[in-house]
């Protein structure tokens, strides 16, 4: 498995999403994950299923170093004392003393860059964490932030797949060897999955149109992607995208069909994003 080298952290280019796995079919499906193969789960506080993600981690036989998990805290708790709360009951419900990666999971309302950067920053001097990031930062929120923080950041999650245009957040986090992890990398299996273009693609390489959309993500320098599946045949799927290339003309085809700029997260609360 590709991994991406980004500011101290290798961190596999390919993860496992989790958002809406509940209960034992989450813990039944990272089990599953981790004997397939992939070493990144990607969790939150949010997600209310780090409990049976713990399970998961203890049921299996893959040493934990060998995993790189991320949680993220929600943006209401980026404040001191709720913050230091919402990371240790996160450690407890995983049932870990570090994580791998913690995120602030959307950028809080207020603007006090400097709070978010000491409350991140002080999770790495207490060992709650390796490695710090952020997650739906615009491109001036992430100067911000690497300007406020003591540690290097080392990834933004962002929305990303082939409906949506992201250059402007690849350039800067490249700059800056921030690794980009795609969110809904699937364009959470809707339209996407049935692009003419994809589906053209499939027929071409013989792959299905998620192996070719996941290759073009992985294909992107310093980018990776956390599609979520409920199905084990599918986790075995979508990890087959390091074994072929998209040729320079299919990447740029691609490409071409991030003009429609089709967010699928955008909320009241979303910061103004940049504009591609
Ligand atoms: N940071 C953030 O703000 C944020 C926001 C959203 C998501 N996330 C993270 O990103 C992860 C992925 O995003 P997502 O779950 O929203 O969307 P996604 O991964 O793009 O799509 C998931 C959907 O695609 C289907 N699918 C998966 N593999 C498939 C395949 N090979 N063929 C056909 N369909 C397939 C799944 O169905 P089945 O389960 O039935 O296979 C599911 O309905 C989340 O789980 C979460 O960890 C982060």
């Amino acid at each position: 498995m590709k991994t991406l080298a980004a500011n101290g952290a290798n961190i596999p280019a390919l993860g496992l999403g989790t958002f809406r796995l509940q209960s034992t079919e989450c813990t039944d499906i990272v089990q599953k994950a981790l004997a397939a193969g992939y070493r990144h789960i990607d969790t939150a506080a949010f997600y209310e299923n780090e409990a049976e993600i713990g399970a998961a981690l203890r049921l299996t036989e893959i040493s934990r170093n060998e995993i790189f998990l991320t949680t993220k805290v929600w943006p209401s708790e980026v404040s001191d004392g709720l913050f230091q709360r919402s990371v240790e009951g996160s450690l407890k419900r995983l049932g870990l003393d570090q994580v791998d990666l913690l995120l602030i999971h959307w950028p809080p309302k207020n603007a006090n860059v400097d709070e978010w950067a000491r409350l991140l920053c002080d999770t790495v001097r207490r060992g709650w964490t390796r490695h710090i990031g952020v997650s739906n930062f615009t491109t001036g929120q992430i100067d911000s932030m690497i300007e406020a923080c003591d540690y290097p950041i080392a990834v933004n999650q962002v929305e990303n797949h082939p409906y949506i245009d992201q250059s402007r957040i690849r350039a800067k986090c490249a700059q800056h060897g921030i690794a980009v992890m795609g969110y809904c990398p699937l364009g959470r299996g809707q339209e996407l999955l049935n692009d003419p273009v994809i589906a053209g693609l499939a027929a071409k390489y013989y792959r299905s149109p998620a192996q070719i959309i996941l290759c073009w993500h992985v294909q992107h320098e310093g980018a990776g992607a956390i599609p979520k599946t409920a199905s084990a045949d599918r986790l075995v799927e979508n990890l087959q995208v390091f074994d072929f290339e998209l040729s320079t003309d299919d990447m740029a085809a691609m490409n071409a069909l991030t003009r429609r700029h089709q967010r699928l997260c955008d909320y009241e609360f979303s910061p103004i994003w940049d504009q591609p």
